[in-house]
């Protein structure tokens, strides 16, 4: 699918909150992940975020995907070298989408939840997590889907 097929799918998704409303949580700490669907095209999560909660840096590996924010709002942020992150506000209403060069980081700093739709195609596999050195080294790591993002601390 392309991201105008996976941005299309995200809204239909969120236009129905029967279908994702049952697999929103809140009561964790952590990023809460709940996979809606998943083929050999496409696969759909629902996340809840607390406040707080922090992806870090990362990539998608091959996969493009798409974003809608159906609760809350969510703050997205691209690497900039030589600049501070190029910050983006996604509120409740909004989808954006990316392609496979895409590198991100996605948190929650608000009071209030946030809940999104996320679609990825192909379905993500693996994925690339940042860490920034103390040197200021870009260094990348290869991880499972399965793994929860976090920021990664620098080796000490
Ligand atoms: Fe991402």
């Amino acid at each position: 699918m392309n991201t105008t097929e996976l941005r299309d799918l995200v809204s239909r998704i969120a236009a129905d909150p029967q279908q994702w409303r049952p697999l929103v949580r809140f009561d964790t700490a952590e990023r809460h992940f709940e996979q809606l669907w998943r083929d050999d095209q496409v696969d759909v999560w629902v996340i809840s975020w607390a406040n707080g909660n922090d992806t870090g840096f990362h990539d998608h590996d091959v996969s493009s995907g798409a974003v809608a924010v159906v609760e809350g709002e969510l703050v997205e942020e691209r690497l900039v070298v030589g600049g501070a992150p190029r910050v983006l506000r996604h509120r409740a209403g909004e989808t954006f989408d990316f392609d496979a060069s895409h590198v991100h980081r996605m948190h929650q700093d608000a009071a209030v939840p946030a809940v999104s739709i996320h679609a990825y195609s192909p379905p993500l596999w693996r994925m690339g997590t940042y860490v920034v050195e103390p040197d200021g080294t870009l260094r990348r790591q290869s991880i499972s889907y399965a793994e929860e993002l976090r920021p990664v601390e620098a080796a000490a």
